[in-house]
């Protein structure tokens, strides 16, 4: 039974502790007499703020200490953005000065005795401004349009090959169309907190992090302290997905106020205030044109992306890189700019390149393939290809068609009548609609120690984070399989930047970075104790072939010897073993920049010999009542094809939660923007709205099986990110199917199709 745990479908093994309330996520773990932090967020989108009069916050009774501009001027230091290699997701530093950026940038922190009193304080605290007109967003006076090659500083090109213009100006088909995606924020279970306290001289920091390491080192470098006086602990988070990716402003400041206070201090910013302090996925607008023979074969393809970043950081997805990869085109320009506005910066949210691109993209397809009288699906073959286009490097492995092929025939897809509007059941008008899902493998450098104990358990420790999807199952799967014992008999330790670093819990990299290393470890382990099993029962056997089987020590011959007794033959204790990888294609530095936690991913579908991604082939139906143009959707499917999956009943879940993000991002999920004011307005979740149960009544997930060695040796793509790129086409594509009306902007509602 462990042989082959890999690929095997355990429960989580942190299942019972989440479910039970014994899993102690980073605020909930307790700090000797914690002083309490209220965050004060500014009025206005941009100006100055003129004046603070403390005086009736100071005589709320427990108010401590308030924070402002004026008493933490130069206590934190510039730690360089997240997106150009730095630790920070904004280059705004905390309460640097009197300038406001944004709606909802933090102006003052108020310390109290009491969460409650901290509030009051707050509320107390009168914050006057300077007000300057904002620019919200598109169509704003004011607002910079810049292209994101000048904004990168040349680290930026947009691809292309060959001339699309000329292309498109002989080709016997075309579509051309203005796509928009909306402006969405993250609204983890766990709200965003931060606990700092400090014992001479160390701190350590309790916060929800997906890079532990990242954190520790940003905030090391924003105190200028050796990163080795910080810890950071983050074992259970509460909902992340790219939203606690990199430091955000508020770490800094709990840790000044803990440090002035000289006690600990815990923040635990409202609902509200979650939208302006973290990053969220930005607003785009984008336009498409395709052309193609009557064949369908694509002869030209243009992406444009415009997306809203802030004043000063140059925050851009880029998803072109991806959709200009999709299909085979000889004729191929693409173009990214951001608009900078007076809003906070954006960052990661899940699929961040692919999410808002992929939409316009497979939009467009479909529109192609009706324009072409054409089977969707038929579009995508003539059109899948095993290299992709822009430098011509081949595939790993890639299989789009074969999920669709598999989707198309658990979904029924060819029980479809094409003709958009022609199917209905009573009130209802039916419509189905597909689209292709990618997601490109990313993988990092990563470090782990095993520990083997002489009564046969195994001790797994790495700064990697489960936010969620499983890691601490799939990871004592790799080490159960890698020393051949039950899974019980491992345990993981991660969450903690006191263990050996590993990468970001983002771009769906670590199952494939970490499990290949706590491999490489384990074997590390093996080849110990069968080089010293020569002197027992297995010698003579060639340690080489000596396999860690059952809590055994196994020659090929049958013959065995229990893991416990070639302990005692390698070793006077435990077998401790720290391993390093460095994936195939990475640079050198890879492993330097982890220590200093400031990992970059692989490349994923831009790299130098080859490309790499996951695929997958989404299917829905929908419902449009044709009286109140109420869209439901009865069913969801997807056929996904990620190289190795390690743990079926974890991945499941994701895809299936991916599918089901997607189905919100299509029909509900958009932050409402005063444009006035430059300022969210749903900013909470009775109005942002979120899928709930009674929006999802079926779900199906399928693997399409597939192997692929060239990506990792575990064969293992990563898909955590796969499930929400094609939903939010897949929908626009079945409603326009349903009802015959193209809808090029999400989330489409009811106003969409009256
Ligand atoms: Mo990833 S954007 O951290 O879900």
């Amino acid at each position: 039974m462990p042989e082959g745990m890999i690929g095997q479908s355990p429960v989580r093994v942190d299942g019972r502790a989440k479910v039970t309330g014994t899993a102690h996520y980073a605020s909930d773990m307790a700090v000797p007499n914690p002083a309490w932090a209220f965050l004060v967020t500014s009025a206005i989108a941009r100006g100055r703020v003129t004046e603070i009069n403390e005086a009736e916050a100071r005589q709320v009774s427990g108010v401590l200490d308030i924070l402002t501009h004026r008493n933490m001027r130069g206590e934190v230091q510039d730690a360089g953005f997240f997106a150009g290699g730095g630790y920070t997701s904004t280059t705004m530093r905390p309460l640097e000065d009197d300038r406001v950026h944004h709606d909802g940038e933090i102006v003052a922190m108020v310390l109290a005795e009491t969460y409650e009193q901290a509030r009051e304080g707050a509320y107390r605290l009168h914050v006057h401004y300077a007000e300057e007109n904002p620019a919200a967003g598109f169509d704003a006076e004011g607002a910079e349009l810049v292209s994101a090659k000048d904004a990168s500083k040349g680290s930026f090109e947009d691809p292309a090959v060959g001339d699309a213009d000329a292309a498109l100006a002989t080709a016997a088909v075309t579509v051309e169309a203005d796509y928009a995606t909306p402006t969405q924020h993250h609204n983890p279970i766990e709200l965003f907190t931060t606990t700092a306290s400090w014992e001479n001289g160390r701190l350590t920091i309790l916060e929800g992090s997906q890079y532990v390491h990242g954190l520790r080192n940003g905030i090391a470098a924003q105190l200028g302290m050796d990163p080795s006086l910080v810890r950071v602990e983050s074992p259970f988070i509460g909902g992340a997905f790219g939203s606690r990716g990199s430091l955000t402003q508020r770490t800094a400041l709990v840790a000044v106020a803990a440090r002035r206070l000289r006690r600990p201090v815990k923040l635990v910013a409202t609902r509200d205030q979650g939208f302006t302090i973290a990053t969220y996925r930005a607003e785009t607008r984008q336009h498409v044109k395709l052309g193609a023979d009557k064949d369908g074969k694509l002869v030209a393809l243009v992406h444009e992306g415009v997306e809203v970043t802030s004043r000063p950081d140059p925050y851009k997805v880029a998803g072109t890189q991806t959709t200009c990869r999709m299909y085979a085109c000889p004729n191929i320009r693409t173009k990214v700019s951001i608009l900078h506005a007076d809003r906070n910066t954006p960052g990661f949210m899940r699929s961040p390149p692919e999410v808002p691109y992929m939409f316009a993209l497979e939009s467009a397809m479909d529109e192609l393939a009706v324009k072409l009288g054409m089977d969707p699906i038929e579009l995508r073959r003539v059109n899948d290809t095993m290299h992709e286009p822009i430098k011509g490097l081949p595939y790993t492995s890639r299989s789009l068609m074969q999920c669709f092929d598999r989707g198309a025939e658990a979904f029924g897809w060819k029980q479809r009548n094409p003709e958009p509007r022609s199917m209905r059941d009573g009130d209802w008008l039916v419509g189905v609609g597909c689209a292709s899902t990618i997601y490109p493998t990313h993988l990092g450098a990563a470090t782990a120690r095993v520990t083997l104990t002489p009564n046969g358990h195994a001790r797994v420790q790495t700064a990697a984070h489960d936010i969620g999807t499983g890691t601490y199952t799939v990871v004592a799967q790799a080490a159960a399989e890698g020393l051949g014992l039950p899974l019980e008999k491992v345990v993981v330790e991660m969450g903690d930047s006191e263990l050996p670093p590993a990468p970001v819990s983002g771009g769906s990299n670590v199952t494939a970075s970490v499990c290949t290393v706590v491999m490489q470890a384990c074997e590390q382990i093996r080849a110990r104790l069968a080089a010293a099993a020569q002197d027992g029962p297995l010698k003579g056997r060639d340690p080489a072939t000596l396999r860690l089987v059952d809590g055994t020590l196994r020659a090929p011959d049958g013959t065995a010897e229990p893991i416990a007794d070639a302990m005692g033959r390698a070793s006077n204790g435990a077998i401790e073993i720290s391993a390093e990888n460095i994936p195939k294609g990475l640079p050198p530095d890879s492993l330097k920049k982890l220590y200093q936690g400031r990992q970059a991913l692989g490349a994923g579908l831009e790299g130098k010999e080859v490309a790499m991604a996951a695929f997958g082939a989404e299917f829905v139906e929908v419902r449009v009542h044709s009286r109140t143009a109420e869209v439901r959707v009865p069913r969801l499917l997807g056929a996904f094809a990620a190289g190795r999956i390690v743990n079926p009943r974890t991945a499941r879940s994701q895809l299936m939660g991916g599918l089901i993000w997607g189905m919100g991002g299509a029909l509900l999920e958009a932050t409402e923007i005063d444009q006035r004011r430059a300022r969210y307005v749903n900013d909470n979740i009775a109005e942002y709205l979120i899928a709930v149960n009674a929006d999802v009544p079926k779900v199906d997930v399928l693997f399409v099986e597939e192997e692929d060695r060239q990506v990792n040796p575990l064969g293992i793509k990563g898909l955590g990110e796969l499930g929400n790129v094609g939903t939010n086409a897949a929908i626009a594509n079945a409603v326009f199917h349903a009802t015959g009306k193209r809808v090029r902007e999400l989330p489409i509602r009811i106003e969409s199709l009256l």
